[in-house]
C-alpha cells in the first residue's frame, strides 16, 4: 500500500503542512468538510469541491473533485468512480447516461453528451414537444462512456454514445465523434489517434513509485515479464 509520508521527506514545512491537511481529510472531519463545501458550491463558484454522492451506485467517493461550476444534468444517471477530477465550468449531459472510470481527469469547459436532437426537431417539426421522447424519429439517445484514468483536454467535447478507452489522453479542443481505444493520444476535430500513452508511461516503469501506484498492473506485469525475456 503506498503510503505517502514515506515518500514525502521532512525538508520543508510546506510539504509537512500538506501532509496534516490530508490527515484530517481522512479523518472524519473530511465528511464535514465535504458536506460544508456542497453547501457553499451553491453560492459560490468556482472552486472545487472534494466528494461526491454517486446516486447510481449510491456510495460516496471521497476522492472526487467537482468543480462547484461544473453542470450535471441528469444526476441519477451520471455514474463515476473515485478520484475522478472535473474542472471548472464543464457541462455534462447525463439525461442518458454517463459513465467515467476510476481516476479520470476532465479538464475545464468540456462538454460530455448523451443525447442530440440535431435530426429529431427537423423530422418531427411541431410535433416534436407534443410525442415522448421514445417516439421521436432520429432522437438519440446513447449512453456514453470514458474509460479509467483517462484525461480529456480542455474544451474538448464528446459525441453521444462514444466510448473513450482506459489510460487515454484526448487532445484540447478536440471534438471525440468516434471510439477511441485504450491507452491512446488522440487529438483534432474529429479526433484522431496520434499516439500511445504507453510510450511515455513505460518510461517510468522503474520507478518504484509508479510501479507501485499505476492504475494497471498487468500492464507493469507485462512490462516486467518483456524485460526478463
Ligand atoms: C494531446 C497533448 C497531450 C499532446 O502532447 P504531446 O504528446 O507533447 O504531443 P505533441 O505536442 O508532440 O503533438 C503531436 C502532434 O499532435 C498535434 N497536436 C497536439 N495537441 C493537439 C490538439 N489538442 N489538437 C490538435 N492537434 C494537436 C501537434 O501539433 C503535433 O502535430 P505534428 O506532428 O503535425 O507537429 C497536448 O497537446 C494537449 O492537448 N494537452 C492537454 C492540455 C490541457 O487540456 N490541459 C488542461 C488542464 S485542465
Amino acid at each position: 500500500m503506498f503510503e505517502y509520508k514515506k515518500v514525502i521527506s521532512k525538508d520543508s514545512g510546506r510539504k509537512e503542512s500538506r501532509g496534516i491537511k490530508q490527515l484530517v481529510y481522512y479523518s472524519f472531519a473530511g465528511y464535514i468538510i465535504s458536506f460544508v463545501q456542497h453547501c457553499l458550491s451553491v453560492f459560490q463558484k468556482p472552486f472545487m469541491v472534494y466528494g461526491y454522492y454517486n446516486k447510481v451506485t449510491k456510495k460516496y467517493l471521497r476522492d472526487v473533485r467537482i468543480s462547484s461550476s461544473v453542470e450535471i444534468i441528469n444526476k441519477q444517471n451520471f455514474d463515476l468512480g473515485d478520484n475522478v477530477w472535473i474542472n471548472h465550468y464543464t457541462r455534462i449531459d447525463a439525461s442518458n447516461g454517463v459513465k467515467i472510470g476510476e481516476g479520470c481527469q476532465i479538464g475545464s469547459s468540456v462538454g460530455i453528451f448523451s443525447h442530440s436532437s440535431h435530426n429529431a426537431i427537423r423530422l418531427m417539426g411541431r410535433n416534436y414537444m407534443k410525442v415522448p421522447k421514445e417516439q421521436r424519429v432520429g432522437y438519440i439517445t446513447k449512453e456514453t462512456e470514458i474509460g479509467e484514468y483517462t484525461f480529456i483536454g480542455s474544451g474538448t467535447y464528446v459525441m453521444a454514445g462514444v466510448k473513450i478507452g482506459k489510460g487515454c489522453i484526448i487532445g484540447t479542443n478536440s471534438v471525440v465523434t468516434k471510439d477511441i481505444p485504450d491507452f491512446s493520444i488522440a487529438v483534432g476535430s474529429p479526433a484522431r489517434v496520434i499516439k500511445s500513452t504507453l510510450d511515455v508511461d513505460k518510461d517510468y516503469f522503474d520507478n518504484p513509485i509508479v510501479r507501485e501506484s499505476y492504475f494497471d498492473e498487468d500492464v507493469i506485469q507485462a512490462y516486467l515479464g518483456d524485460r526478463l525475456v
